[in-house]
């Protein structure tokens, strides 16, 4: 295949023959999307713009990072200065002043007494720190036979190998031979009655009682963590049942199971509050958070935990060594630090997670009036975040994924799962983004539904 060095010099990959071959896209169609790509060159606020200069709204906040908004320019100017400034740390036995600074910001926003703070740079290697941080916590306190870890059925933790182990999707799982050994799957939450529900169903609080099923089964005393989505996002946004998060905090607290909420997606403001945490009431011993901790500028993502777990750890460990076998070479990158405090800066001075709140019942109203459409099977969503399924075609998936194509060629980006549209706006959205949003749903789901 040549080697097109032209195309780099002048960033037009596709006036080139064969220049799209060498980058092979995650989660993606390759073959498919290099016949027809669809590739953004620009972005501002609530759009896209693609390479045709089509200007595309942007219904999932890019993948549930921007949300704020893109191309904010107090964090292209933050990143900018910094880079400028201290390009890089090394965060082995070193670090800089904006790490110390940001993770007294993300204290502050974080419930209870989860106020340490690990530095990682994405969603899946904060599951896989959340993970080795349960072993480790349990191992310092001489419980060290705890080496299971429950999830759920329809459960999305990233793509490392515990998370790839924790999660429920079978696509996610078929291809890579056996997972970790000692991971467990309760039923997710999702029930026929709850269909077309706004926020919290009535129906499910008992389905928490898959955990106390697994601790009669294997024992309790050997299982280490149970890892929760507070509203599992990526395979369709399955909201808790009442009183669901409560049970399952009951029964880790029997069993002194840590109990790991997954706000990968939730954090930041999706549910109206800092964290799902806080919306649900539920308080968990640790959490994994990323992508809108940097509005999507950089890529980053942390594990806060309680106090008691982190001193457990280091006060296990002789004075003087290492506590935690454990970190990342761009762990607490400068510029994902400055990037992060300008994204808080932002969220803090728009009172982004108010205004989430408080658009919330016109965003889900909006998105229930699609239940008269004959495609649409059912409708649900908490806070700024929502899913739709629809029923399938022949092949399961195909519908979904013919549906985020023609939504894009219509001016619409939003995230498919199979047959399950997924939609999280960006928290500066107002009634007329909105409007518009739904719109275009409605002429494009309307299609089916005469078909
Ligand atoms: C709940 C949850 N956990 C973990 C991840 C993995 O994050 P990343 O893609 O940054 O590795 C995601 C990504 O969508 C997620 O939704």
């Amino acid at each position: 295949m040549g080697k097109a060095k032209h195309v780099v010099a002048n960033h037009d990959p596709i006036a080139a023959p064969n220049a799209l071959h060498h980058h092979w896209l995650p989660f993606t169609g390759n073959r498919e999307f290099k016949s027809d790509p669809r590739l953004f060159v620009r972005a501002e606020g609530m759009y896209f713009w693609n390479h045709k200069g089509d200007k595309i709204l942007d219904g999932c906040s890019g993948l549930f990072t921007c949300a704020a908004g893109h191309c904010r320019a107090e964090i292209s100017e933050a990143v900018a200065r910094q880079l400028n400034q201290l390009d890089y740390t090394p965060s082995f036995l070193r670090s800089h002043p904006l790490s110390f600074e940001l993770a007294e910001r993300i204290a502050d926003l974080t419930p209870a007494d989860l106020n340490r703070v690990f530095f990682v740079n994405s969603g899946s290697e904060a599951i896989d720190t959340a993970m080795k941080i349960c072993s480790a916590y349990h191992r310092a306190r001489g419980e060290g036979q705890r080496y299971m870890f429950v999830s759920r059925e329809r459960a999305y933790h990233g793509v490392n190998l515990g998370g790839t182990s924790l999660s429920g999707m079978v696509k996610n799982r078929e291809s890579f031979g056996p997972s970790l050994p000692g991971v467990v799957h309760i039923r997710h939450t999702w029930l026929p009655e709850n269909r077309f529900v706004k926020g919290q169903p009535d129906h499910g609080a008992e389905l928490a009682e898959d955990l106390q099923r697994m601790v009669d089964l294997y024992g309790g005393s050997n299982i280490a963590a149970c890892f929760i989505e507070p509203i599992a996002g990526s395979t369709g946004v399955l909201v808790p049942p009442k009183g669901y998060l409560q049970r399952i905090r009951e029964i880790c607290d029997e069993h002194r199971i840590l109990l790991v909420f997954d706000e990968v997606i939730c954090g930041f403001g999706r549910t109206g509050k800092a964290f799902g945490a806080q919306s649900f009431g539920v308080i968990p011993d640790v959490m994994t958070m990323a992508k809108a901790m940097t509005n999507g500028a950089q890529p980053m993502g942390a594990v806060a935990v309680r106090e008691h777990v982190h001193d457990t750890i280091v006060e296990a460990a002789p004075r003087g060594a290492v506590e935690l076998f454990h970190g990342y070479t761009f762990s607490a990158h400068p510029a994902a630090c400055a990037a992060s405090l300008a994204a808080l800066d932002i969220y803090e001075r728009e009172d982004l997670f108010s205004h989430a709140a408080k658009l919330s019942d016109y965003f889900l109203d909006s998105v229930l009036t699609l239940a008269d459409l004959s495609v649409v099977s059912d409708v649900r969503g908490f806070g700024l975040i929502a899913g739709f399924d629809l029923l399938p075609d022949s092949v399961r998936g195909a519908r979904g994924h013919e549906v985020q194509k023609r939504l894009f060629d219509a001016g619409l980006h939003l995230k498919t799962t199979g047959d399950a549209g997924i939609l999280a706006p960006p928290l500066i959205s107002e009634k007329c983004d909105i409007d518009e949003m739904c719109g275009i749903l409605r002429d494009v789901l309307g299609e089916y539904a005469a078909q």
